[in-house]
């Protein structure tokens, strides 16, 4: 504890409140990163590398974002402070048991980019709304692409051959490091 408050110095350019939302939603990114790598290893554990490989592009695009959240705290003169990370604990039962989660995981980042977004724009913190308005546009990518992985794989992944085929496709996803200007 002596630590936390020793590192953290008065930040004059973002609120008190905007600024802590802000540093919480880094643990929160790298908890997404940890439940994906959790995915990740459901699927090598079940030799569907394609949909680990997409879990693995996952990881990297939450590492990402925190290092965004992260870059922003610090040009705004704010010491971040890195939490625990929980353990991911989401029974893993079914092959579609991932994505039904990741699409309720996102939808509850988005719902936590909201609430930064509307304590930025209470504030009138314009420059915090900005910099926030790419990761609104970025969860409406995100569930997007969670809806659409669980609604591909009830079309086609319950046979052997449709989940061979959509395991290969998801083989060739790769990461792409996020353009925020
Ligand atoms: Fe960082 Fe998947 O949102």
């Amino acid at each position: 504890m002596e630590y936390d408050i020793a590192r953290k110095k008065e930040c004059a350019m973002l609120s008190k409140k905007v600024a802590d939302l802000l540093n919480n939603q880094v643990n929160k990114e790298l908890y997404s990163a940890y439940l994906y790598l959790d995915f990740e290893n459901y699927y090598h554990d079940k030799s569907l590398e394609g949909f680990a490989n997409w879990y693995h592009v996952q990881v990297q695009e939450e590492i990402a974002h925190a290092q965004l959240m992260m870059q922003y705290l610090q040009d705004n003169d704010y010491s971040v402070v890195l939490e625990a990370i929980n353990k991911p604990n989401i029974p893993l039962n079914e092959l579609s048991d991932p994505l039904k989660a990741g699409l309720k995981h996102e939808q509850y980042v988005t719902e936590l980019i909201h609430t930064c977004y509307a304590a930025a724009y209470e504030e009138k913190d314009f420059r915090t709304m900005q910099f926030l308005d790419w990761f609104v546009k970025e969860q409406g990518e995100e569930e997007k692409n969670a809806s659409d992985l669980i609604s591909r794989f009830e079309l086609f992944g319950h046979d052997a051959k449709g989940l061979y085929d959509l395991d290969a496709e998801y083989k060739t996803r790769t990461y792409i490091a996020p353009s925020i200007l």
